[in-house]
């Protein structure tokens, strides 16, 4: 009978010491889809070993591009030349539900992309609306059979595209399809995030002619052909929150050492608040938890406000505060999964839509709890680090999608964490 791996935690350790987190998720895997488009080979350096890298990797193997790892592993090299079909594998799809951003590199590249239509996933509906409206304005014709997206153009057309909202992954498909477009393409109300940051400086090195990303407005002017480049992923800023939490919520003496403070100033802010000690000494970031906690609030935003993807994990910090704070996540619609879990462990957190009002406690008892998505459970984690006794957390494959060797690094700073089964 085949176990569902498990990560066994002894709460009470400090963390403390040196750490560098991995290349990120959410930059890789749009990276990985635009090289569809080059000419020739992309290698990517610190390209982060994860699920959904794993699996981005084998929709582009299916599509029939070559894609390795090299350089010990480190690195990703994609050979998209004998790209010989635009049809995404339905279950490869649903596995890496943001593959729908393949959609406008595969249109730019082959004139059609077909996708399964992807299912919503823990943490809401997930529409692509904007994706849909994006890419239309550039001339992308679509059509829906059997649960299909089939997307076809003729000739793709550069627009003056403004989004209902700053998707981050609409403004990546359509930044990448209107790469190859004729004529000048401007995206309106773009996302912002860092990532779209990352994938403008890797398709300029593909010889795009794109600038603007990380302001709300970004040009892209059209060229006829995409070349191979190499290309450094940017350091993961999720993870670096979620390590700057785990500092904070043992009381611990925590160095990260490729962390870019910019990213995560939000993160930084809210933590200081509470009482949390962040300084920036030079490169890296240092935190160092304190034994009183104050209460807080927090709204999710799209970037530069407080990112989606850290409300979990300060949750779990703001169980241990003292007094009451409110969380408002504006982003998603179900994504208190973690709180049920938390309340395992002895923490008072009640939520009425978007809202979760938690009433801080001394201290959190460890518990058998189940991550069901990747924040959730890296927020479980968290707080099994600094609960009385031992926790199990169950459906660990959720967090391996965007968490490098979670337990290696955090054993590595002085966490009691294994992994079994
Ligand atoms: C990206 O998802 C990230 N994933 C998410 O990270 C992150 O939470 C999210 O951005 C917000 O920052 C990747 O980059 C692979 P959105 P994405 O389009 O692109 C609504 C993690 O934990 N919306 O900015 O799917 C949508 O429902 C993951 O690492 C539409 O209404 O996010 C949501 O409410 C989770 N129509 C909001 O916008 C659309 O066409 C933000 O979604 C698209 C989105």
């Amino acid at each position: 009978m085949w176990i569902m791996p498990e990560f066994v935690i002894q709460g009470g350790n400090r963390l403390s010491g040196d750490i560098a987190v991995s290349g990120g998720k959410n930059a890789v895997l749009p990276i990985m889809a635009a090289s569809v488009m080059a000419g020739s080979p992309c290698i990517l350096h610190n390209a982060p070993d994860l699920v959904d890298v794993r699996v981005m990797s084998e929709i582009l193997r299916s599509l029939g591009a070559t894609v390795e790892r090299v350089n010990q592993g480190r690195s990703l090299y994609i050979d998209p030349t004998a790209l010989s079909s635009w049809v995404v594998d339905d279950t490869l799809m649903r596995q890496v539900r943001s593959s729908i951003f393949l959609i406008g590199p595969l249109v730019a590249k082959m004139g059609k992309a077909t996708v399964s239509y992807p299912g919503g996933c823990d943490i809401g509906q997930r529409p692509i609306d904007q994706h849909l409206k994006g890419l239309s304005a550039l001339g992308v014709v679509f059509e829906e059979a059997h649960g299909n997206i089939m997307a076809e153009t003729g000739r793709l057309q550069g627009a003056d595209i403004h989004l209902d909202i700053p998707s981050v992954g609409a403004t990546e498909n359509i930044m990448m399809c209107a790469a190859m477009a004729d004529g000048m393409t401007v995206i309106r109300n773009a996302a912002k995030e860092p990532e779209i940051v990352d994938l403008q400086t890797f398709l300029n090195s593909m010889g795009a002619r794109i600038r603007g990303a990380g302001t709300d407005v970004i040009r892209v002017e059209g060229v006829e052909a995409l070349r191979g480049c190499e290309h450094a992923v940017m350091p993961d800023r999720i993870e670096v929150g979620t390590l700057m939490v785990g500092a904070a919520i043992t009381t611990g003496d925590v160095y990260i050492k490729n962390a870019v403070a910019e990213h995560v100033q939000a993160v930084a802010s809210k933590l200081r608040e509470v009482g949390v000690t962040v300084s920036v000494p030079g490169k890296g970031i240092r935190v160092t938890g304190s034994r009183r906690l104050r209460p807080t609030d927090i709204k999710t935003l799209p970037y530069p406000g407080f990112p989606t993807d850290m409300q979990p994990q300060m949750m779990a910090l703001l169980s241990i505060a003292e007094g009451t704070s409110v969380i408002t996540e504006t982003i998603f619609e179900s994504r208190f999964k973690q709180a049920e879990e938390l309340g395992r462990m002895g923490a008072r957190i009640r939520t009425e839509g978007r809202t979760a009002i938690i009433k801080g406690v001394p201290r959190l008892s460890g518990a058998r709890v189940v991550s069901s998505d990747l924040r959730s459970g890296a927020s479980l984690v968290l707080a099994g680090l600094a609960a009385d006794g031992q926790t199990i957390v169950s459906g660990v494959e959720s967090i391996d999608r965007g968490y490098e060797r979670l337990e290696h690094k955090l054993a590595a700073l002085g966490a009691k964490i294994v992994r079994q089964g």
